[in-house]
């Protein structure tokens, strides 16, 4: 990964360097002065993934320039250290758009680095998986069951080894989707102990109903959710996509430090609708989110959850009011999907030749053939 590091401040260029700790080797750590932020044709010339600046004071012209820099490319990760997180530099850097501002101390720098360079691994597809996010845009759309759907699928089609995760904080019940067993670990568990963590703890706290197919449980009780914090988050997603070829996440839909942070981590979010009014008003709402978190369109896939050929909202009709394109249509199979959710055996091994089985291995599909691309930040963002 190749880090542009901008400071004056040679202390603090160790400071972040060493926050890298053993991962530091791996990584391309280019280090200019702060005035190169206002010489983009200087800036362009240096190949990087991620931007950290150090040694932002009041003076506007530098933040000026970032802000030019976020304009031009929001989804450009961005992280300015500080020694003094002031209301007024919390200002001027949300002025900006710079969102992740850390304080220059080796904790708080080692875990926004480890989360963001998980992220940037994930979006350029290098070893690491590609994580696809779902959300429902209404409680019980049916996310959880496509997701778990998608995995068991995804895995069956790739030969590929997925990982879903149930970020579910209470009552998230995806292993039980595709296995008839109770999980006797749990994402909790994961986070209890996350000073163990590494591919084969997180093996070990995972139930593999299927070859390829392995699910970490959502936390049981609302006791064991409190645990889970959002660096947690970032470190288990860090060893995942070093381990499995994908990773899907059953995002909860109440928007905590945790949701936000799957999504921010996401390559594709996986929204999923139905064909009700008051759905579409919700999932108008979560995209006024989106984009408020600065999420472009690409990243978005809608799904048409549970459709009726004759309903009363047709999915143009749900195109021209959300202004996006619909990516998948599943059907509506009440009594197959009920019989495969109440056995815990994925809808694919119960009937195979069910059509919403059909439409989840399209969706299974888009994946298999595609490699992630690969371009930098800066060179997107300049065009290059
Ligand atoms: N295509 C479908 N056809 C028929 N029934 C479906 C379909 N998809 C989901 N369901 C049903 O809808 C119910 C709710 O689905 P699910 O739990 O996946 O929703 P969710 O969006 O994850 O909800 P929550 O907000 O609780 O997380 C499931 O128990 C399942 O029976
Ligand atoms: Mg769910």
């Amino acid at each position: 990964m190749k880090i542009l590091l901008i400071s004056d401040d040679k202390r603090a260029r160790d400071r972040i360097t060493a926050a890298l700790g053993e991962q530091a080797v791996e990584h391309e750590i280019t280090v200019v002065d702060t005035r190169t932020l206002q010489k983009p044709d200087e800036l362009a010339a240096v190949p990087a993934d991620l931007m950290v600046i150090e040694g932002l004071g009041r003076e506007a012209a530098p933040w000026a320039a970032l802000e030019r820099i976020v304009a031009r490319c929001p989804q450009l990760p961005i992280v300015v250290a500080t020694s003094q997180q002031s209301a007024e530099l919390l200002q001027l850097a949300m002025r900006s758009g710079v969102r992740e501002v850390v304080n220059i101390d080796e904790a708080s720098l080692r875990d926004v680095m480890q989360r963001m360079l998980a992220r940037i691994a994930a979006a350029n597809g290098h070893a690491a998986g590609k994580i696809i996010a779902f959300i429902p845009a209404k409680f019980s759309c049916g996310a959880t069951f496509l997701a778990t759907s998608l995995g068991y699928s995804l895995s069956k089609r790739s030969g590929k080894r997925v990982l879903l995760i149930d970020l579910n904080m209470e009552g998230g019940d995806a292993a039980l989707f595709v296995s008839d067993k109770e999980p006797e670990t749990t994402l909790a568990d994961v986070c209890r102990q996350i000073q163990r963590l590494d591919a084969s703890f997180l093996a070990a706290c995972t139930v593999t109903p299927y070859p390829g197919f392995s699910v970490l449980a959502a936390p049981g009780d609302p006791e064991s959710a409190l645990l889970v914090k959002p660096e947690h988050l970032s470190a288990i997603l860090h060893v995942a996509v070093n381990n499995y070829d994908y990773v899907i996440l059953d995002v909860d839909r109440v928007m905590g430090g945790v949701s936000i942070h799957a999504l921010d981590a996401a390559n594709i979010i996986f929204v999923v609708i139905q064909a009700v009014l008051p759905y579409l008003r919700d999932a108008r709402r979560l995209l006024k989110i989106f984009s408020g978190l600065g999420y472009s369109q690409e990243k978005n896939r809608f799904v048409v959850n549970r459709h009726d050929k004759v309903a009363d909202i047709s999915v143009e009709d749900i195109e021209k009011s959300l202004e996006v394109k619909i990516s998948h249509v599943i059907p509506n199979s009440y009594r197959n999907v009920i019989s495969s959710v109440n056995q815990g055996v994925p809808l694919a091994v119960l009937v195979p030749n069910d059509p919403v089985v059909h439409g989840i291995e399209a969706i299974a599909d888009t994946f298999c053939n595609k490699p992630a691309e690969s371009r930098s930040w800066i060179n997107r963002m300049f065009n290059k």
